[in-house]
C-alpha cells in the first residue's frame, strides 16, 4: 500500500523538506517621518512610523537579524503635500535624508527606496491628476517624469535599489533611462510589476496617510478579475524595460500568479506580503485565534514555495527571530 506517512517520521521529514526560508530572504518595510517620536499604526500593531533619527538603530537590528534589507516609505504631514508630490523628489525629502543617514551609519545594510508619489500628493493618487471626459484621470506620461526624478534623487542619496510602485506604463524604462544618464547605471530596479488594486493595502494607507482623496486606483493598478494574461503582460513589459527584480503584490491572494510567473522570465521574483495580510494575521493572533508564529511562518513558506526569492514583510524581524530559535 502507498503510505505517504512513511516520509513523515522525525528522521525522514527533514530529508524530504525542500522549501528553505532564511532571514536573508526577508525585507523589512519601514515608515519614516521627519521628526517627533515613533507612533504605532493602529491597524498594524507592532508597526510604527519612525522618526529619521531612529533608523540607524532599526537598521542595526535588521542587520543583526540577518535580513536581506529594508525598504523605506516616506510619511509627510498633510500640510506639506501638494498636487505634484514635490516631497517625493526633494533633495532634502524625508526618504532622501533617511537614506543618507542609513548609508552613512550602516553601509553594509541594503536600502531600497519605494518610488511613488501617493505618499506625497495632496490628492493621494500615484501621479499627476487631471480632469477628463469621464472625471479625473492620472496622466501617465506627465507622471513618468516625476517618477524618474524621484528615483534619481533616491539614487543620489545613496539608495542601493529603487522600487517603482506607481503602476504607470513605461515607468521602468523612464527610470532606467534617468538612472543611466544620471550616473547610476549600476543601481538596480525592483519593479512592482504585477500589482493589483487590492483591499489589502488598507492599513498601509493609514500608515502612510496615502489613501486617495477621491476615486480609487483601479485606473492604473490591476483588476483582480483580470486573467493571467495581464500578469504575464505586466511582468514581460517590465522585464523588457530593464527591471532587474520583478515583484508580485499582494502575496497570499496571488500565489497562483507567482507560481505561473516562476521560471518564465530570467529574473528573480519577489512578493510583497502587504499591510492587510499582516493585519489579518496580527489581529487574529492578538485575539488568540491563531498561533502567530506558526501562522506567519506558514504563509512565508507558502510564498517561497510558490516561487518568490525575496519577501517584503512587516513581520521580517519576528520571523527572523523565530527562524533562529528553530
Ligand atoms: C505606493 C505603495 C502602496 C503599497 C506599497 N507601495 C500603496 C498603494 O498602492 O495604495 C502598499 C503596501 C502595503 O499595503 O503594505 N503606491
Amino acid at each position: 500500500m502507498e503510505r505517504p506517512r512513511r516520509l513523515r517520521s522525525p528522521l525522514l521529514r527533514p530529508l524530504v523538506a525542500e522549501v528553505e526560508l532564511s532571514p536573508r530572504h526577508l525585507i523589512l518595510p519601514l515608515f519614516v517621518k521627519r521628526e517627533g517620536e515613533r507612533e504605532e499604526v493602529s491597524s498594524m500593531p507592532g508597526v510604527y512610523r519612525h522618526p529619521i533619527k531612529d533608523l540607524p538603530r532599526l537598521g542595526e537590528e535588521a542587520l543583526r537579524a540577518g535580513l536581506g534589507g529594508v525598504i523605506l516609505f516616506g510619511v509627510l504631514p498633510e500640510g506639506e503635500k501638494d498636487p505634484l508630490g514635490h516631497g517625493a523628489y526633494a533633495e532634502e525629502g524625508v526618504v532622501q535624508r533617511a537614506i543618507r543617514l542609513l548609508k552613512r551609519e550602516l553601509p553594509e545594510l541594503l536600502v531600497i527606496a519605494d518610488t511613488c508619489l501617493c505618499e506625497y500628493t495632496s490628492h493621494g493618487h500615484c501621479g499627476v491628476v487631471r480632469e477628463g471626459p469621464w472625471g479625473f484621470y492620472v496622466d501617465n506620461d506627465a507622471t513618468l517624469e516625476l517618477l524618474a526624478k524621484t528615483a534619481l534623487s533616491q539614487a543620489q542619496a545613496g539608495a542601493d535599489v529603487v522600487a517603482p510602485s506607481a503602476m504607470m506604463d513605461g515607468q521602468v524604462r523612464a527610470i532606467r533611462k534617468a538612472l543611466d544618464e544620471g550616473g547610476f547605471p549600476h543601481v538596480p530596479i525592483l519593479s512592482y510589476a504585477v500589482k493589483y488594486a487590492s483591499a489589502f493595502y488598507g492599513p498601509f494607507r493609514e500608515a502612510a496617510a496615502s489613501a486617495p482623496e477621491f476615486g480609487d486606483r483601479s485606473g492604473y493598478q490591476m483588476d483582480p478579475k483580470a486573467g493571467l494574461w495581464d500578469a504575464l503582460r505586466e511582468a514581460g513589459l517590465d522585464d523588457q524595460e530593464g527591471a532587474d527584480l520583478l515583484m508580485v503584490k499582494p502575496a497570499l491572494p496571488y500565489l497562483d500568479v507567482l507560481a505561473a510567473l516562476k521560471g518564465r522570465l530570467a529574473k528573480p521574483l519577489f512578493a510583497y506580503q502587504v499591510s492587510g495580510e499582516y493585519a489579518m494575521l496580527k489581529l487574529a493572533a492578538l485575539k488568540g485565534y491563531l498561533d502567530e508564529r506558526r501562522a506567519v511562518l506558514e504563509t512565508l513558506y507558502a510564498i517561497r514555495r510558490a516561487g518568490a526569492q525575496g519577501i517584503l514583510t512587516y513581520a521580517a524581524l519576528e520571523a527572523a527571530r523565530w527562524l533562529k530559535e528553530g
